[in-house]
């Protein structure tokens, strides 16, 4: 097997694939780049950025023909997708990529999982791991190592978009059973772990490797953020995970745009358990010093 020093990454324009990037080269491989043509204003700096840290760029979409994704790959061993997106993207554009990295001739395939135990969940429960789902349909009896990598929820994630936290209000509010432990990471551990097992060869066959920055509970985490912050916010029970699901069946039924209730859906599958991690690899990689939630916290506020 060639040695997989030689990334090709696509989605380093985003949130997590622009860290994933530097992280691939902070472990010394060489990272080529799929970017989609017309960037401008930030997405220009950023792709400024990346070259400058010695990143090779290539124009292309993952919607485009196999023959010209594979001529991109050129001779990667990794290729490494950290795209978002609706099912063009997340199932066609990434067997899209497949079938080019198997035509470059790579060696190993990571598609853009970075989520909740999707190994674990049914049909319906969350319809953007529902996508992952059907894609890791799709890429089952690849001769790739397939290898999805895993983090739990985002702790930038648990903070914003899940709408936990009101700072204007003071209160923090969950659904469900206040001690079912959660598995959260931030964006930048994530990436840190997935650079580490995308150059490890021990994953040569692929599987699913779990990472997780911290393990505590709902209550754990409003604990963690009162003293990352300084502030006392009121914990409001919302109701249990039961009233969660009709809550999600009645904004299901109300809504054509599912967007309106899948930071819901995400929190249904973290606080049933349903989509908890039994274990973890981080010991694996123990360079990687993960940062807490309490920590995270702090050095937001410290950043204001
Ligand atoms: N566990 C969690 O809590 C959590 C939270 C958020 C995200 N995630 C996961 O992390 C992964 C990355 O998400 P993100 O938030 O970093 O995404 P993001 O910031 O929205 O970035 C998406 C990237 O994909 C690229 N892209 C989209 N469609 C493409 C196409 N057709 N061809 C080529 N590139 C394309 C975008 O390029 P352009 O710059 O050209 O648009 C961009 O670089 C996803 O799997 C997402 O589900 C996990």
């Amino acid at each position: 097997m060639s040695t997989l020093q030689e990334v090709f990454l696509v989605g380093s324009t985003g949130l997590l694939g622009n860290r994933l990037a530097s992280a691939l080269l902070d472990r010394g491989a060489t990272v080529r780049a799929l970017v989609r043509p017309g960037a401008a204003g930030e997405k220009q700096r950023v792709l400024d950025a990346l070259r400058a840290k010695g990143v090779q760029l290539v124009e292309g979409d993952l919607t485009d023909s196999v023959d010209r994704l594979a001529a991109a790959v050129g001779g990667a061993s990794a290729v490494v997708s950290a795209v978002q997106g609706g099912p063009e993207v997340i199932v066609e554009g990434q067997a899209n990529l497949l079938r080019a990295a198997e035509r470059a001739g790579a060696a190993r395939f990571v598609p853009s999982d970075f989520a909740i135990d999707i190994t674990r969940l049914d049909d319906g429960d969350n319809f953007m791991i529902d996508w992952r789902r059907q894609a890791a349909a799709r890429f089952a009896g690849s001769p790739l190592g397939v290898l999805s990598v895993l983090n739990g929820a985002f702790i930038e994630v648990m903070m914003g978009f899940m709408g936990l936290v009101d700072w204007d209000n003071g209160t923090f509010s969950h659904w469900g059973d206040l001690d079912q432990p959660l598995d959260v990471t931030t964006v930048q551990d994530t990436a840190d772990y997935t650079a580490a097992a995308v150059l490890d060869p021990a994953w040569a066959d692929g599987g699913t490797v779990r990472f997780a920055g911290e393990v505590l509970s709902m209550r754990g985490f409003h604990e963690a953020v009162e003293r990352g912050s300084g502030r006392r916010l009121q914990l409001r029970t919302l109701g249990t995970a039961d009233d969660l699901r009709a809550e999600i069946e009645r904004r299901a039924a109300r809504s054509q745009n599912p967007f309106d209730y899948v930071a819901l859906q995400y929190q249904w599958c973290m606080v049933t358990g349903k989509a908890k991690f039994d274990a973890l690899d981080n010991d694996r990689y123990p360079e990687v010093k993960p940062t807490t939630v309490e920590q995270f916290v702090r050095d937001v506020d410290s950043a204001a």
